[in-house]
């Protein structure tokens, strides 16, 4: 049963495919700029506990359901929790639905990026005008068409399988993108902004630290790690019983915390280097890595013209393998579930999908209703309000419900079994205890504050 729905070949394997998806948009992109909004040190403290606190935990919580059951979200939720419990399942699978649809827009990004460097590196840098971002995300076709390319690719990776085609591509890509960012980090660590985005980042000071900071760190943390729709159940699924789950998922989420970090580092020295970049940067920090870093490639920073290209390589990359593990949390429910075949199942929910792309696509300025809807206040358009409801809402509820599900509802022996943290006499260790606390207690308080906070109007998207 479990070699005919595929497996990964071993614990490199599931670690690369696992931190290919928590590693994406979400450290690249997110991360930097919710981290300058935030004012910095204090911000990147209380994300890391938070991390530590709330999703390594839950990260073990998701993988130990997955392998246990050796089923999808849905199946396995309904079979260790019965019917009531497959219906967080379903959220988690519609919640992949949701942020796979406007994901893939933004990744197309990438590629007309990497695009627009290579020309610059080949004919010569022409600054663009300063509407020039507006024009690009307003035009229909094109989005259609990056976007759809970008569908296209994560269909065919899907298609070919778990070990085959996930793993295969985790495998080549994963390790090119920690050298690429690697030799990011050694060229910016002898720019002169380098000290500077150091302290920056690792001097808490709490007085810059907005209050709903700390929710915005927790509620970040999901979305990071791939958390709260249950993807790492299925994940975990496909990973051998004699693997420690503790092991891969503080491999995991160590990996996804250093790219964040590194990542940010090399954004910041580059934006502290250059004199008035701050300032723009300021306006509109949400545009940092698509508008603000193209253009300092080209105008004086050493090697700009490689490294341009091989930047947007980086992101396409890392947003790749993360819309490979978000389209397979949906083919594993319809081959688990439904009892369908892959290929069927991959071309349904990738067409599905791209159906709800089409609409994200057109809703950032090609046609008016898309773009000017406004269901949560404040959220325009279609695509943000996908990633309002999905990074607000169904990701930090449905981590609470794994919470309540695996520390209140299930056996403490079938979690002890699977996580084996046992002292020398087979008792439960130290760091199972303190697991047991953080999963009944401290996750979902923080939890609940998240959802508190959102209610009453806070913002994480
Ligand atoms: N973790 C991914 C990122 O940081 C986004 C993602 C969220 C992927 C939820 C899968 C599920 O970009």
């Amino acid at each position: 049963m479990i070699e005919a729905r595929g497996q990964w070949s071993g614990r490199l394997g599931f670690v690369l495919a696992a931190s290919g998806s928590a590693i994406g948009l979400g450290n690249l992109w997110k991360f930097p700029y919710i981290t300058w909004q935030n004012g910095g040190g204090a911000f990147v403290l209380v994300y890391l506990l938070s991390i530590l606190l709330i999703g390594l935990p839950i990260m073990m919580a998701e993988i130990m359901i997955g392998r246990r059951t050796g089923k999808s979200t849905i199946p396995a939720l309904q079979e260790m929790g019965g019917k009531g419990w497959g219906l967080v399942g379903v959220m988690g699978v519609l919640a992949g639905f949701v942020i796979l649809g406007y994901y893939s827009v933004i990744a197309g990004w990438a590629i007309s990026s990497f695009w627009e460097c290579l020309n610059w590196s080949i004919s010569g840098y022409r600054a663009p005008d300063s509407g020039a971002f507006g024009a690009f995300v307003s035009n229909g076709p094109l989005q259609l068409a990056l976007s759809g390319a970008f569908s296209l690719a994560t269909i065919g990776v899907v298609w070919l399988g778990v070990s085959k085609g996930i793993e295969r591509v985790t495998k080549i890509l994963m390790p090119m993108l920690f050298v690429i960012m690697l030799y990011f980090l050694v060229t910016v660590l002898t720019m002169d902004g380098a000290s500077r985005a150091l302290s920056f980042m690792f001097t808490p000071n709490f007085a810059d630290l907005p209050p709903l900071g700390i929710l915005e760190a927790v509620g970040h943390s999901f979305f990071t790690l791939s958390l709260g729709m249950g993807l790492m159940i299925t994940y975990g699924s496909y990973l051998k019983k004699d693997m420690s789950v503790t092991k891969v998922s503080g491999l995991v989420v160590g990996l996804d915390t250093l790219v964040a970090l590194v990542a940010t580092m090399i954004m910041f020295t580059i934006i502290f280097s250059f004199p008035g970049v701050e300032e723009q940067v300021g306006k509109s920090t949400v545009g940092m890595l698509f508008i603000t870093l193209p253009n300092l490639f080209y105008t004086g920073m050493p090697g700009g013209a490689i490294l341009g290209p091989l930047f947007f390589v980086l992101v396409g990359f890392a947003a790749l393998t993360s819309t490979i593990s978000l389209l397979e949390v949906m083919v594993a429910y319809f081959i688990d579930g439904r009892g369908m075949k892959r290929s069927s199942a991959t071309m349904l929910s990738g067409a599905g999908t791209y159906v709800s792309t089409v609409f994200c696509a057109l809703s950032l300025g090609a046609v008016g209703w898309m773009s000017s809807f406004e269901l949560f206040p404040g959220k325009q358009g279609v695509l943000n309000t996908l990633d309002h409801l999905a990074s607000n809402w169904m990701l930090p509820l449905g981590g609470l419900f794994i919470t309540i599900f695996v520390g209140w509802k299930l056996d403490k022996r079938l979690s002890l079994e699977e996580l084996k943290l046992t002292d020398d006499g087979g008792q439960p260790s130290i760091y199972f205890k303190l697991w047991r606390i953080v999963i009944r207690y401290v996750a979902p308080a923080a939890i609940i504050a998240v959802i508190i906070a959102v209610i009453t109007g806070k913002d994480f998207s």
